[in-house]
């Protein structure tokens, strides 16, 4: 209830790309293959949308502000809306709905079969993302929703894959992702979490000095 208003800004700002993409392509603004700059934008968001998933606990340990836990779960859930997105964007548009031709497909584009593998750990948090779950599953939760860095080095380098030569984009990605993953490192995320706390008392001792305590 309380970081309402943040979920709500959250949700139509993921909304908001898919549906301009959707316009462009409608009124011809995307180029002669519209199909394809419309899967190639939404694997994009989705990478986007991991990233910011990821970085919402290191954000929460340095500013204590719990808005961030709060929004979390919804941009996962967008990353795998994304990704929905995608791979009806990629059977739609490039395999042209022709199922017969997927694993011809496949071994043209192997990239696929490391796309398809993160897709389906997304689907593995995706199902496990609610409240129910959290319960029932205790601990193992969290060892099954570490599976997150898994999905975004496969992510990663299933991108890596289809860009291949223009690698400027992917570099920055591979950089946030990993510095990311050096957050979660015990002794940095203890660090970080110290901090807040850190800030509070230094505010408490300056507060103190000048009431002449
Ligand atoms: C079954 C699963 C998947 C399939 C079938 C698939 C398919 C594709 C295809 C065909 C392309 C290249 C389009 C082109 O330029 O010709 C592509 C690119 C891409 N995909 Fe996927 N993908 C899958 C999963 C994922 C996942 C899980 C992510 C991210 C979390 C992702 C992110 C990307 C990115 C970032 C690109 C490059 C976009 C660009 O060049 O700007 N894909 N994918």
């Amino acid at each position: 209830m309380r970081y309402r208003i943040w979920r709500v800004v959250v949700f139509l700002l993921a909304l908001f790309p898919p549906l301009l993409w959707l316009y462009m392509g409608l009124t011809q603004q995307l180029g002669p293959d519209p199909g394809k700059v419309l899967v190639d934008n939404l694997g994009q968001g989705a990478l986007v949308l991991l990233l910011l998933t990821l970085s919402m606990t290191p954000l929460r340990r340095l500013s204590a502000w719990g808005g961030w836990i709060a929004v979390r779960r919804q941009l996962g859930l967008w990353c795998f809306t994304y990704v929905l997105l995608h791979v009806a964007g990629y059977l739609t548009f490039i395999l042209g709905l022709r199922f017969d031709r997927l694993l011809d497909d496949l071994s043209e584009r192997p990239y696929i079969i490391v796309g398809a593998l993160a897709f389906v750990g997304l689907w593995l948090l995706a199902l496990t993302s609610n409240h129910y779950s959290v319960r029932r599953l205790g601990a193992r939760w969290r060892q099954l929703h570490k599976l997150v860095y898994v999905i975004l080095v496969l992510g990663l380098l299933h991108m890596l894959w289809v860009v291949r030569s223009d690698i400027g984009e992917w570099v920055f990605y591979a950089v946030s992702g990993a510095a990311l993953l050096m957050l979660r490192i015990p002794a940095v995320a203890a660090w970080l979490s110290a901090r807040p706390g850190k800030v509070k008392s230094f505010r408490k001792a300056l507060t103190a000095k000048s009431a002449g305590l």
